[in-house]
């Protein structure tokens, strides 16, 4: 079964033409067309030339860009916080610690009511044009929660998690050492099988270098890729630890010395940035203009989470990033597509070249830029997964 969508106003690729890998900047063409082949792209080109297939889509000169990717999500929990945000828009900052009440009440839940949580935070997800998310453990932090946590993501996603090294849970305050030791044995044993990555929270209040270096360590030894949560609440070793075991990808980036930057700029890892984590906690945004100047690699990711930032919206990541992290609308949709693909090393998504997996979104909006130009906006009218119609407004 073949799709044609035709008449459409700016085709976003991310990819140069007749190439099948995504390009390391924004590109796109205008009056183009795409044709869909069962899962796949398997055409693109100028409207006129477009060749014949099965079914035919008008998208009316409306934009179509490639699902975003969202490679930094924690959508397995149970309660809420938002008694917590209202408290620190009155003043009361941020801190890790109140991870522990999503602890508390993820543990109290039953698989039913996690998994209906989940389920519908990735509805939410998809109807806002997220077609690939990352999704972490980390509000369990026993071995049999943990391993509960990281089944139900494998439910819903291949980019599964295992964030036991989110913080060390309270029954451990005194013993984080032996928290330290379970996240290293039993529980990474426990949730390795359904896993595809290793993150831990290296930051103060969570866990220092040493013990994120034998963390990501473990994972490795257990067929885990790692990643980290670097640098949000303050300057700190996280990067450098991410760079070192050569991470996927350094989350938040929040505070960046001149050397993080140099150590990114010369590695694999790409800087995840959470614009959404900074709106929601009132904290600084990063320069995104000094990451892209320096030639990073950068994503864009929601970080949906109880505590930091209850959003699942890309749009609106996408519009407080260009708007407050100085970057331009094309920088900021190429790291919501492409940049999440890397963070997750994924070359099959991200992106709309020839052979890419055929996940798409078309916006009632004519370019791309009205992602950031009409924030807050429901836009997304199309989402193609893996070639079929996935949602519709
Ligand atoms: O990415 N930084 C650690 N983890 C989450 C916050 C989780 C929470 O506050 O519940 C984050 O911001
Ligand atoms: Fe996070």
């Amino acid at each position: 079964m073949s799709t044609l969508i035709t008449n459409i106003g700016e085709l976003v690729t991310n990819t140069r033409e007749g190439d099948s890998a995504a390009s390391p900047g924004f590109a796109f063409m205008s009056d183009a067309a795409l044709v869909i082949d069962g899962t796949e792209i398997a055409w693109t080109g100028q409207a006129g030339k477009a060749p014949a297939a099965d079914e035919r889509v008008d998208a009316a000169g409306r934009v179509v860009l490639p699902g975003f990717v969202d490679s930094h999500a924690h959508l397995v929990f149970a309660g809420e916080r938002g008694g917590e945000f209202a408290a620190r828009m009155a003043g009361i900052p941020y801190s890790a610690g109140g991870i522990r009440a999503t602890v508390m009440a993820t543990r109290a839940a039953t698989d039913a009511e996690l998994g209906r949580n989940l389920r519908a935070l990735a509805a939410e997800m998809l109807a806002q044009g997220i077609t690939t998310f990352e999704c972490k453990s980390g509000y369990g932090l026993t071995v049999a929660d943990e391993a509960r946590s990281v089944a139900l993501a494998a439910e819903v996603t291949a980019e599964v998690t295992y964030l036991g090294a989110h913080v060390v849970p309270p029954e451990f305050e005194s013993d984080p050492a032996g928290y330290v030791d379970l996240a290293c044995g039993p529980m990474l044993e426990a949730c390795a099988p359904r896993a595809k990555w290793v993150d831990v929270f290296c930051e103060r209040g969570a866990f220092d270098a040493d013990q994120a270096r034998v963390i990501l360590a473990a994972g490795r030894a257990a067929g885990l890729q790692p990643r980290v949560h670097a640098n949000q609440l303050g300057h700190g070793p996280g990067v450098q630890v991410a760079v070192e075991a050569g991470a996927a990808s350094a989350d938040h980036c929040t505070y960046l010395s001149d050397g993080d930057i140099d150590a990114l700029a010369g590695s694999g890892t790409v800087a995840t940035l959470l614009p959404g984590v900074e709106f929601s906690t009132r904290q600084p945004y990063p320069d995104a203009r000094r990451l892209f100047d320096a030639g990073l690699t950068v994503a864009i990711a929601t970080d949906c989470n109880p505590g930091s930032c209850f959003t699942s919206s890309m749009p609106f990541c996408i519009a407080l990033a260009v708007r407050d992290m100085r970057i331009t609308t094309q920088e900021a949709v190429w790291a919501a597509t492409a940049g999440g693909a890397r963070a997750l090393r994924r070359d099959d998504v991200g992106h709309l070249g020839v052979g890419a997996r055929a996940d798409i979104v078309m916006l009632n909006a004519p370019s791309h830029a009205y992602l950031a130009y009409r924030p807050g906006v429901p836009q997304v009218a199309s989402v193609w997964l893996g070639g079929s119609l996935g949602w519709q407004a």
